[in-house]
């Protein structure tokens, strides 16, 4: 057990997938796993532990923004040995050929600051992926048919965003999507010497103001489960 987590040492997978809602968590488990047990409800930030493929995996909530996600990433990794870390999300898009429910696969984050930021100071430490389970991640989009967009992202620490001048510049310098939780998950990871991806599904569009209503989510939010699952297991094995 953890602060954080409820789990018993052996109870989470050396696989870990963090949506931000633990609903998706949830959902996510009972969709795609077999023998699944819920391992975490403290705070009601759902976790569970089942196995794909005869793989086991671990589907935990990682909450909202980065400081949530921080508290969770190092008490598994810390805690609990996670190795390999992949969130899966939603994004807004920042591009005009980035469309509603295409995938998004960050091979950086840029951010203002993330809670890592004070160990890094005056250093512009540039976060980025694992280059396996990216390049696996991109096999498996294909191989799913889904649209799918690999390149930076912004990981935001505000949803209502009034600095329109650091979006606009972000665009101009190609940034694909906008999400709050990537930066921190790579950060981590990489002091850890852990594997770590963000896969993400168009949820809304910052040049069209469109967004995907409700009911259109949960089938772009499975594909995403599907791509990271096959990363993780399939295409390239560590
Ligand atoms: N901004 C920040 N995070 C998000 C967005 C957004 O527009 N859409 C989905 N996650």
């Amino acid at each position: 057990m953890s602060t954080h987590i409820g789990a018993k040492l052996g109870d989470i997978a050396e696989t870990v997938l963090l949506p931000g809602d633990p609903y998706r968590a949830k959902w996510a488990a009972e969709t795609f796993l077999n023998d699944v047990v819920c391992v975490n409800q403290v705070r009601g930030m759902l976790g569970f532990t089942g196995t794909w493929k005869g793989n086991r995996v671990t589907i935990q909530g990682s909450g909202m923004g980065m400081p949530s996600l921080s508290i969770y990433v190092n008490e598994l990794i810390s805690e609990f040995d996670a190795q390999t870390l992949i969130r899966i999300g939603s994004c807004g898009a920042m591009q005009p050929e980035v469309k509603l429910r295409d995938v998004i696969i960050a091979m950086t984050a840029t951010s203002r600051s993330t809670p890592s930021s004070g160990i890094f100071k005056e250093l512009n430490f540039a976060p980025c992926a694992d280059w396996g389970l990216l390049e696996a991640s991109v096999a498996a989009a294909r191989k799913l048919g889904s649209p799918t967009h690999v390149g930076g992202i912004y990981s935001s620490d505000t949803f209502y965003d009034e600095r329109h001048d650091l979006m606009t510049e972000m665009m101009r310098h190609g940034v694909l999507g906008v999400e709050m939780e990537a930066a921190e998950l790579y950060a981590v990871a990489a002091r850890h010497g852990r594997r770590a991806l963000a896969v993400l599904t168009v949820s809304d569009h910052l040049l069209t103001e469109e967004a995907l209503p409700a009911d259109q989510r949960e089938k772009s939010f499975g594909d995403m489960v599907e791509i990271t699952l096959e990363a993780a297991f399939g295409v390239a094995q560590p």
